[in-house]
């Protein structure tokens, strides 16, 4: 095999070297960004922790009023003091949301639509926002689905494509977001190939899954990147999630289910808050949880 000779076959991911680009400006992989790309950044993670607690409650673009998410005008906005960002639809958003209510929180604002959760191929999506909307919706980021792998992928990529055009030219940044549908493999190689190909195509962050090897994830995805909760499991199990997604790299979480389908979402949502900026241990996170909806009388 004379064409790989001098080839570097062992990957090494550099795990525990921080960022080498990191002078200038806090969140990772956005130094030469524009100044108004950076403010928008800068209201979605914490400049002291750099991290950043996102909130998805847009499921109902596919899922219509999915469990937990029923009523959002009366489940969101109690949870809005834990948050740092909302991450919805722009229906949701408006017809649900008081701005008033909004202070200093960010919006992720979904961008992409497809077709609902009867469809057996989830992963045609459209570009539905432009770039006049998201600045009408005060977007600090607009959230694109792709789907790698899938029957859809190379129209998913388009929308980015189109999104980061008009995202680098009105200062808005892009949230690439990995979807995980039926058919598509859930391994960390799987997930290093899909961040890193959304962050190459210009991506500001990525939004993906938890793994075996997800220190070797983050290293390798040039942008900060916002871990799913996926689907309900115990508190405490997602506690874990988090702090060990933290620990290995990320740079938030962007939960939805594992809040908003707890039986105690306030006391969850301040839970994993504690994980995200206050350094705390899953254990401690939890230990409050349980503090908090079992008050010593
Ligand atoms: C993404 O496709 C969904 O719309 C949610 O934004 C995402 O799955 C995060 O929510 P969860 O933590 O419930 O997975």
């Amino acid at each position: 095999m004379a064409d790989l000779d001098g080839l570097k076959v062992a990957h090494n991911y550099y795990v525990d070297v921080p960022f080498q680009n990191n002078k200038g400006f806090y969140v990772k992989g956005a130094n030469a960004l524009d100044w108004g790309m950076k403010k928008h950044l800068a209201h979605i993670f914490n400049p002291k922790s750099g991290n950043t607690v996102m909130f998805a409650f847009d499921h109902g673009y596919f899922m219509g009023a999915a469990a937990g998410l029923e009523r959002l005008d009366i489940e969101i906005p109690k949870l809005i003091p834990n948050i740092d960002v909302l991450m919805a639809t722009r229906g949701g958003l408006r017809s649900c949301i008081d701005p008033a209510l909004i202070g200093d929180k960010g919006i992720a604002l979904r961008a992409t639509s497809g077709s609902s959760m009867l469809d057996e191929d989830l992963s045609h999506e459209a570009l539905a926002v432009d770039a006049m909307e998201a600045s009408r919706m005060n977007a600090d980021c607009l959230a694109i689905q792709t789907f790698i792998g899938a029957d859809g992928e190379l129209s998913s990529l388009d929308n980015l494509a189109k999104a980061v055009n008009f995202g680098q030219q009105y200062s808005i940044p892009i949230l690439g977001v990995v979807a995980v549908g039926k058919q598509m493999e859930r391994t960390p190689r799987f997930f290093k190939l899909a961040t890193r190909i959304l962050a190459e195509l210009g991506a500001n962050i990525v939004k993906t899954y938890n793994c075996e090897n997800f220190d070797e994830v983050a290293a390798a995805c040039p942008v900060p990147i916002v871990v799913a909760g996926g689907k309900k499991v115990p508190e405490k199990e997602a506690l874990e999630m988090a702090y060990s997604v933290i620990q290995n790299g990320a740079h938030g979480v962007d939960m939805g289910r594992n809040i908003f389908q707890s039986l105690h979402p306030v006391e969850m949502s301040k839970a994993v808050r504690m994980i995200v900026h206050e350094k705390a241990t899953a254990k401690e996170a939890y230990e409050f949880y349980e503090d908090a909806i079992h008050p010593v009388q």
